[in-house]
Order: C-alpha cells, then sequence, then structure tokens
C-alpha cells in the first residue's frame, strides 16, 4: 500500500488514431484534474524537445512521406541524405520511439510517486500499432511490443472510438509521414491487437464536453485506485 500521506498519483493515457481528440481531451483533463485539487501533468509520446531521441523523431515524422503504397508511404526514405533521420529504417525509428519512453520512464515514476497524476498523449501502444501496421518483414507485434516491455504501465487507457468517418470529417490530413487513410486503417487495426486490460473505450463520436464528463469520470476512478494503493505495475511483463 501507498506510504500514509503520499499517495501516489495516476498515469492516465490516451489512445487513438489520429484526430479521435487525445490532445483535446488530454489539455482538458489535466485542467479539470487542477480545478479539483489533483496535482497532474500533461505529457506526450513522442516527447519531441525534452529528450537525446527528440530531434530525430521529429525530423523523421516531419521528412515527406516517400511512396505511393500505404506501407511504403509510412515506411523509410530510401533516397533520404544519409546520416538524416528521414531515411531512418522501420526498425530504427521504432526503436527510438521506445528509447525515447524509457528516457522519461524514471522521471514518470518520480512524478507520479510524489503523487503527481500524470495524463499522457500516446505511448507504446502507439508504438506498436503504428510499426506493426507497416507489416514490415520480421516486425511482427512480438518483436514491436518487446523494446518496451518494462516501462510503467498506465493506470488506465483511454482508448478514444471514433469509427472512420467520423474521424475523415475532422479535417484534412497534415503533412507528416503517417498521415494518409489507407495507413491509418492499418494502424486502427493494430491497435485493435494491443489492447490489454487498461483500456476503457470512450465514446469519441461525441461533443467536446460530453466526452471530456466521460473521460474525467474514468479519470477520477483511477486517480482514487491509486490513491487507495493500487501498484505501478509494468508494461507487457
Ligand atoms: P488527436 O490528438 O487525437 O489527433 P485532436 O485533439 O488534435 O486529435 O483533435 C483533432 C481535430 O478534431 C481538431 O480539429 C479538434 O478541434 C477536433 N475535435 C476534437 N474533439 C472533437 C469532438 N469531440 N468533436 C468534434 N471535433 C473534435
Ligand atoms: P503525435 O505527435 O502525437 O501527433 P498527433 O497529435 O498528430 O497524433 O504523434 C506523431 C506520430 O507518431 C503519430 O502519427 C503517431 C506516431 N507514433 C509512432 O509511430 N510510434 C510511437 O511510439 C508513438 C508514440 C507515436
Ligand atoms: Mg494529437
Amino acid at each position: 500500500p501507498a506510504m500514509a500521506g503520499a499517495p501516489r498519483g495516476a498515469f492516465i493515457l490516451f489512445e487513438g488514431v489520429d484526430r479521435s481528440g487525445k490532445s483535446t481531451q488530454a489539455a482538458r483533463l489535466v485542467e479539470a484534474l487542477k480545478a479539483q485539487g489533483t496535482p497532474a501533468e500533461l505529457w506526450r509520446f513522442p516527447d519531441r524537445k525534452g529528450t537525446v531521441t527528440g530531434k530525430a523523431i521529429d525530423d523523421y515524422l516531419s521528412a515527406p512521406a516517400p511512396a505511393a503504397a500505404a506501407g511504403a508511404a509510412a515506411s523509410a526514405g530510401a533516397n533520404a541524405a544519409p546520416g538524416s533521420a528521414a531515411g531512418l529504417s522501420d526498425q530504427a525509428i521504432h526503436l527510438l520511439f521506445s528509447a525515447n519512453r524509457w528516457e522519461k520512464s524514471a522521471a514518470l515514476v518520480d512524478a507520479l510517486r510524489r503523487g503527481v497524476t500524470l495524463v499522457v498523449d500516446r505511448y507504446a501502444y502507439s508504438g506498436a500499432a503504428y510499426t506493426s501496421a507497416k507489416r514490415t518483414p520480421g516486425c511482427g507485434l512480438a518483436w514491436c511490443k518487446a523494446p518496451d516491455a518494462g516501462l510503467p504501465a498506465p493506470d488506465v487507457t483511454l482508448w478514444m472510438a471514433l469509427p472512420p468517418e467520423a474521424a475523415a470529417a475532422r479535417g484534412g490530413f497534415g503533412q507528416e509521414r503517417y498521415e494518409n487513410a489507407a495507413f491509418q486503417e492499418q494502424v486502427r487495426a493494430a491497435f485493435a491487437s494491443v489492447r490489454d486490460a487498461s483500456w476503457v473505450d470512450v465514446d469519441a463520436s461525441k461533443g467536446v464536453d460530453e466526452v471530456a464528463a466521460e473521460v474525467l469520470r474514468e479519470a477520477v476512478d483511477a486517480v482514487r485506485r491509486c490513491r487507495e494503493g493500487q501498484p505501478i505495475l509494468a508494461l507487457w511483463d
């Protein structure tokens, strides 16, 4: 059980396809928790700024998608300049995303133990879903999950459930590497294979306020469980 007077914070994770409302709801949830006196911080992965790996990941994501087919469009740019992150292999970028989480893992556990609730926008489930969706030979689900095994596990994962048509209605894709409809569908399918007992489905097709109310209920419940001594578990162990 947690030490008396020092309840730990909760690790609350948002996962979902692009435009499912993760970033909108994560920001709102932090404010709602603080307003009711729960110390809370917003974290996101990839962490593009406060890490050694962040710059390479940022360069990779902002590089133009190289080819036409869904898998190929998401995969490495064969003609990128040597030494540029834009041309990293699927394996190398996957391991960088994982390393980016490991860079923050000690600080993450520290914050939880100090009583801070962390609202996190994407994590290892995104890592496994996006890489396995590329269908790169040798990079099946088990390979994709292995480097993240043992990371601190979320206390609850809020899956922002949104049908593809609804996601499409939320506006066009930006310029980043994975932002095309065919690849997004492969990612959606891959997410279904990584869901675990921490997952709760949120109906993300409702209005922002309604979604926020449902999210807050789940979050408050997780904060209570952690206060009551629910241990920090290891992911995929
Ligand atoms: P994500 O971080 O999952 O990609 P965002 O929070 O950035 O998603 O939201 C994607 C887009 O959809 C933004 O334009 C946002 O304003 C809009 N949006 C977010 N939540 C809703 C909602 N519940 N209903 C309609 N539009 C939404
Ligand atoms: P993010 O910065 O959250 O962008 P957005 O708000 O548009 O969703 O994530 C950037 C991209 O990185 C997104 O397409 C998902 C992908 N990603 C991975 O491929 N592997 C990972 O481990 C993570 C965390 C994200
Ligand atoms: Mg976002």
